[in-house]
């Protein structure tokens, strides 16, 4: 508060800096139970043009005086909104919508104000700037996402940090869940709590399986919002102490989610067994995808837990707008002690329309390519031969008639 008043913008920065200011809120519906349950930090950092014509960077710290009350849970429980008001004219929203198994965030809006000169001196235009961010989030129904990693967003100037995040829309019975979705950028990190798994793994699931893996059908996003798209049969095949395990990926008891971004997408299975198996696809010379890193926590029978990530593969390349296929079995190598054996795969993790797989680049492709320069090898090889043998027979003639004289 001192800070507003005082007006200086370093003393602001440096007591936003200095403190920990993390939003919070419990969203209450019409009966009185949570519907709506969030606490995350966040801030901005916007560039604008002044009066003199240079272009000032400013952080924009949340803090102060924030209302909340423009955030609802909708009467149908399958919209609501997270909103967020603070200082004159600066305000923040996402929408959340509930579909079949996930709930999701599709955009982010962003409102400022160049007309408050504590923190834009000398804007060249004064008035409210308004930003949207398209993210494409989709979290399981009933499980809270967690991500204490920071999450960036650039878009139109505007800098978004998020941390420390923890939120569940669509809360049931009004019990915010203990079971979290985790994002993948805080995997790694240690602090992670387990899991609750509700079904023990299955003995006969890592049992070497001879019989091929059901096929499943995965999308990230629902209906004409579906970003990423893949159907396949998976085998996983690990290899620990010298003994391989393989595990055959159940799709009807495999849940999945994801997320995606212009340049990223992310597929993630998880069961009982495995913990999480991700599928993260790159954009390459801004016109073809590829399978650029798998990360996986499997349960292996003998209790312990099988964890690995590589993020430098090369499988699955095509055309951007069109989709991967390969009926054949393939295998996706992780590791030496690692692989992913693949069956009916069809997968597009970019440009999706309608919903729907767009035309395929088939992998016998992959086979073709590899063909041709053996055949063009080939064919030089023999004509090699030719042009040897006859220089060598011309050699034997000419010699032999040399020595006649
Ligand atoms: C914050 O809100 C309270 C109550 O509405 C008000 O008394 C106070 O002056 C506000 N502070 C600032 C800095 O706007
Ligand atoms: C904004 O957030 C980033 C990331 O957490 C942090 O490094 C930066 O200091 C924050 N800026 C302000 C003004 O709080
Ligand atoms: C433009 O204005 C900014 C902010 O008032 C000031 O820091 C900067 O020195 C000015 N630049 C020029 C070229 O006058
Ligand atoms: C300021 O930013 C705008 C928009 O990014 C750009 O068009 C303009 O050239 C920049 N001006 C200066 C002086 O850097
Ligand atoms: C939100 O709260 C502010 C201040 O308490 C009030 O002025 C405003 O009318 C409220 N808005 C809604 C939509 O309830
Ligand atoms: C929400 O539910 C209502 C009534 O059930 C329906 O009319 C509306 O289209 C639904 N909205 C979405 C976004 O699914
Ligand atoms: C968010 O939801 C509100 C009310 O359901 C709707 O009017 C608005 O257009 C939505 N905004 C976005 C960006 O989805
Ligand atoms: C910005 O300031 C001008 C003049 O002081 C005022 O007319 C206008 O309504 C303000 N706009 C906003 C969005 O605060
Ligand atoms: C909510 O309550 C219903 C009925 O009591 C129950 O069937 C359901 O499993 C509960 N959901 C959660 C997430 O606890
Ligand atoms: C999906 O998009 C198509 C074409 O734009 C449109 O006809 C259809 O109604 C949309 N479906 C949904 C569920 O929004
Ligand atoms: C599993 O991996 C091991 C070691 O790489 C290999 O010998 C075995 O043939 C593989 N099994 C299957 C079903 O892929
Ligand atoms: C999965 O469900 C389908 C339909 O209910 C069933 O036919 C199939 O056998 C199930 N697969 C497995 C591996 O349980």
């Amino acid at each position: 508060m001192l800070c507003f008043r005082l007006a200086p913008v370093l003393l602001c920065l440096v007591l936003g800096a200095a403190q920990s200011y993390a939003l919070e809120l419990n969203l209450k519906n019409k009966e009185d139970v949570t519907c709506l349950y969030a606490k995350w930090q966040m801030n901005f950092t916007v560039q604008y043009e002044t009066t003199n014509k240079t272009n000032e960077t400013v952080s924009i710290p949340v803090l102060g005086n924030v209302t909340y009350n423009e955030s609802f849970c909708g009467d149908d429980h399958n919209a609501s909104r997270l909103a967020v008001k603070f200082r004159s004219g600066f305000s923040w929203f996402v929408n959340f919508t509930k579909r079949v198994t996930h709930y999701s965030i599709e955009s982010i809006v962003f409102t400022y104000n160049t007309n408050d000169s504590s923190i834009f001196p000398d804007a060249k235009d004064k008035g409210l700037v308004t930003v949207h961010k398209p993210v494409m989030f989709s979290i399981p129904l009933n499980d809270i996402f967690r991500c204490n990693s920071l999450f960036t967003y650039e878009t139109n100037g505007v800098v978004h940090n998020y941390w420390d995040i923890h939120v569940q829309a669509f809360v049931e019975n009004g019990t915010v869940s203990t079971k979290e979705f985790v994002c993948e950028e805080d995997r790694s990190s240690t602090t992670v709590p387990p899991v609750i798994h509700t079904t023990v793994p299955s003995p006969t699931t890592t049992s070497p399986p001879v019989e091929k893996p059901e096929v499943g059908n995965y999308s990230v996003g629902e209906g004409n919002s579906t970003c990423l798209l893949a159907t396949m049969g998976l085998q996983l095949n690990i290899t620990h102490d010298k003994v391989a395990s393989v595990i055959n990926i159940n799709p009807n008891t495999t849940g999945f989610t994801g997320s995606c971004q212009p340049k990223r997408a992310q597929l993630r299975l998880n069961n009982s067994v495995v913990k999480y198996l991700d599928f993260v696809f790159a954009v390459k010379n801004e016109n073809r995808f590829y399978l650029k890193e798998v990360n996986a926590n499997i349960s292996l029978t003998n209790g312990s837990v099988f964890s690995f990530s590589n993020e430098n593969l090369s499988y699955w390349d095509a055309p951007l707008g069109s989709s991967y296929m390969c009926n054949k079995e393939q295998t996706v190598s992780v590791s030496g002690k690692f692989q992913i054996n693949t069956f009916g795969l069809r997968v597009q993790p970019f440009k999706v329309k309608e919903g729907v797989f767009s035309t395929a680049q088939d992998c016998t492709a992959d086979d073709d390519n590899f063909l041709v320069p053996i055949a063009v090898g080939a064919a030089l090889a023999g004509v090699l031969i030719l042009v040897l043998l006859a220089y060598f027979i011309g050699l034997k003639r000419h010699h032999a008639g040399y020595e006649q004289f």
